[in-house]
């Protein structure tokens, strides 16, 4: 018999678990208690704008292996392995992880698990959830010690979700037994017969997996940052500093362009509820360093604003600015931590007024920053500018004609954030070209 799949919590992260499970040949139920939510992925289309589910989810809709539910009954019983895929966003005021949304799954599921089931979270959490739910379920399930908690941590980027679910580039199975694990295996069987790798561990090691990775890349970012600034003093150019180095295999290119720094609902929180817990258990100190990952990633937002301040040379009260991008990065309506949006922000805060354009993600932006002014092209943004500033990297952005944004704005200067943009092509076209760790 195929197996039974719940995922519990349908954003991102379990949008793309259900598909990917459908597409992996099992039957899948998604749970959410967002009735709206429910509703649109039933008729097979995605809660938020990522390239390539929509079309999965109809597929599997379709075909009746995937079906959406807000009950929890349907679930319980139904299911041999559910997937806790909610969200553990930073707590308001503190550093560690919010994991009020996975304790109300463990409220909800618990006391109806009456048979044996594998719960596998993929959220990301603290060292230490695994076992604690764990504790939970056998004293609230009727089926008690015969529910395992399992960890899985996912490592999707978004913009490339549906790839990094069907294709995995590698699986951590954090377990407590030898059939969690075969459990795991027989879930996973088409990725691993593909060649994803598999590290079988403990599950606190499984669960400081993705803490690590995000640490990581963070340290990447703000390290190449960091540069950005010495080179801006030292007339060197960071881009091709990035490349340079990135030729060394132990280095690699990946999460080595300069920027205005990392944004999203993943690395920035992830890195303080990192620091958090060490924190918790005693280790601090050995994660000090992470405290200067964070506040370089901040610094480079000023640092942004700062070049623009002195490119117009003059006060940012009154000026017109126009910012291009919103989201925190490219291929995504996503604006959580977005640099684009808090920079706009501020410069607003300054007494200008900022007008942002985005191809995906200006409703989102509305939401967060109602005050900002909002276009529906580059132009219409770039309309009587007195500076233009590039800051969500968008292919569109590239493959614009420098001559015809000077046309509309009042002073051709501009600030590529980003350093994505054909800065001769932009001087050529009579713009003052300014990309912060480029001479
Ligand atoms: C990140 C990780 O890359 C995923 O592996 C992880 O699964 C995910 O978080 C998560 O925790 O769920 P994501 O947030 O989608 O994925 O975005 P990234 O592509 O990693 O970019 C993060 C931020 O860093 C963006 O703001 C991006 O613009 C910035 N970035 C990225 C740079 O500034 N420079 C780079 O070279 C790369």
């Amino acid at each position: 018999m195929t197996l039974r799949i719940s995922v519990i919590g349908t954003n991102y992260l379990g949008a793309n678990t259900a598909a990917g499970m459908a597409e992996f040949g099992f039957e899948v139920i998604g749970v959410d208690i967002d009735e709206s939510r429910v509703k649109l992925l039933n008729e097979g289309r995605a809660p938020l704008f990522e390239p390539g589910l929509d079309p999965l989810l109809k597929t599997h809709t379709d075909t009746g292996l995937l079906r959406f539910t807000t009950d929890y009954r349907e679930i319980a019983d139904w299911a041999d392995v559910h997937f806790i895929c909610v969200g553990t966003p930073q707590t308001d005021g503190d550093y560690a992880a919010d994991l009020s949304q996975v304790s109300s799954v463990v409220d909800t599921l618990a006391p109806l698990l009456t048979k044996p089931a594998l719960v596998v979270g993929r959220s990301t959490v603290p060292v230490g959830t695994a076992a604690a739910l764990e504790r939970r379920f056998h004293t609230e399930s009727p089926a008690g010690q015969q529910v395992e908690l399992a960890w899985q941590p996912e490592f999707l980027r978004e913009a490339h979700g549906v790839d990094d679910t069907l294709h995995p580039d590698r699986l951590v199975f954090g377990v407590a037994s030898d059939a969690a694990e075969q459990r795991l295996r027989e879930v996973f069987a088409t990725p691993i017969a593909e060649g994803s790798p598999v590290v079988v561990s403990n599950r606190q090691t499984a669960e400081l997996v993705k803490g690590a990775a995000n640490a990581f890349l963070a340290t990447k970012i703000s390290f190449i940052n960091a540069l950005a600034e010495m080179c801006d003093v030292a007339g060197a150019d960071v881009s091709l500093l990035a490349d340079a180095i990135g030729f060394d295999a132990r280095i690699g290119r990946g999460m080595l362009n300069a920027g205005p720094g990392y944004g999203g609902g993943c690395l920035p929180k992830d890195l303080r509820a990192f620091m958090a817990r060490a924190g918790e258990l005693g280790v601090e100190e050995i994660m000090t360093f992470l405290r200067a990952v964070d506040e370089i990633n901040r610094r480079r937002r000023s640092r942004i604003i700062d070049v623009a301040h002195d490119l117009i040379g003059a006060e940012w009260l009154g000026r017109k600015v126009a910012v291009l991008g919103a989201a925190f990065k490219a291929g995504t309506d996503d604006v959580r931590s977005s640099p684009a949006l808090d920079i706009a922000g501020r410069i607003q805060l300054h007494g200008a007024t900022v007008t942002v354009y985005d191809p995906q993600a200006t409703e989102n932006a509305r939401l967060v920053r109602p005050t900002l002014t909002y276009a529906s092209s580059v132009l219409e943004a770039c309309q009587g500018a007195n500076v233009v500033l590039h800051l969500t990297e968008w292919p569109e952005f590239r493959e614009l004609d420098p001559a015809e944004v000077k046309a509309v704005v009042a002073d051709p200067l501009i600030v590529d954030g980003r350093l994505a943009l054909d800065a001769d092509a932009w001087r050529a076209a009579g713009w003052t070209f300014r990309a912060p760790g480029k001479p």
